[in-house]
């Protein structure tokens, strides 16, 4: 059996060193979150290998880092398609029709939350609010907001993706 080997580019790792290196020795630990953004950029999800890579680079027990990628949905813990829908299923977003809208979003994919297409194109993750309440339904998908979604924008937005 082939051991997996995760190691960031060299470019990367420069970028994780400037992150560390912002905090006082010992105090490594602040920079967890950004390393770990930029470990899920370069994989693009977090193995358990990767997070002992991380806790390794910021000289942290496993656990440590393994707590903090397991707590935030952000962090994809397994494979992931090539656009993650994150889906806000808080109240705010509910009460503006996000159940029904996300309830057509799975049936246009065929998948329950959690789940990646056939093709690899699209991972549906349900995640609690987005700090857009105001322009609910929403999702995110990497940096970008989706808002005031309807069955039609949903459509949309998935026949473009899939283009
Ligand atoms: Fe959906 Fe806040 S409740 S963004």
């Amino acid at each position: 059996m082939t051991e997996t080997v995760v190691a960031f580019t060299p470019e990367r790792l420069e970028k994780a060193k400037e992150i560390i290196n912002r905090y006082p020795e010992g105090k490594q630990k602040s920079a967890l979150l950004p390393v770990l953004h930029l470990a899920q950029e370069q994989f693009g999800w977090v193995s358990s290998e990767t997070m002992d890579y991380v806790a390794d680079l910021l000289n942290l027990q496993p656990v440590e880092v393994y707590e903090v990628a397991t707590f935030y949905t952000m962090f994809h813990l397994e494979p992931v398609g090539k656009h993650v829908i994150e889906y806000c299923r808080t109240g705010p977003c509910c009460t503006m029709g996000g159940e029904e809208v996300f309830e057509h979003l799975r049936e246009r994919l065929g998948i329950k939350a959690g789940e990646t297409t056939a093709d690899g194109k699209f991972t549906v993750k349900e995640v609690e609010c987005l700090a857009a309440c105001g322009w609910g339904p929403c999702f995110q998908i990497r940096e970008k907001y989706y808002m005031h979604l309807t069955n039609e924008k949903v459509d949309e937005i998935i026949d473009e993706l899939s283009k």
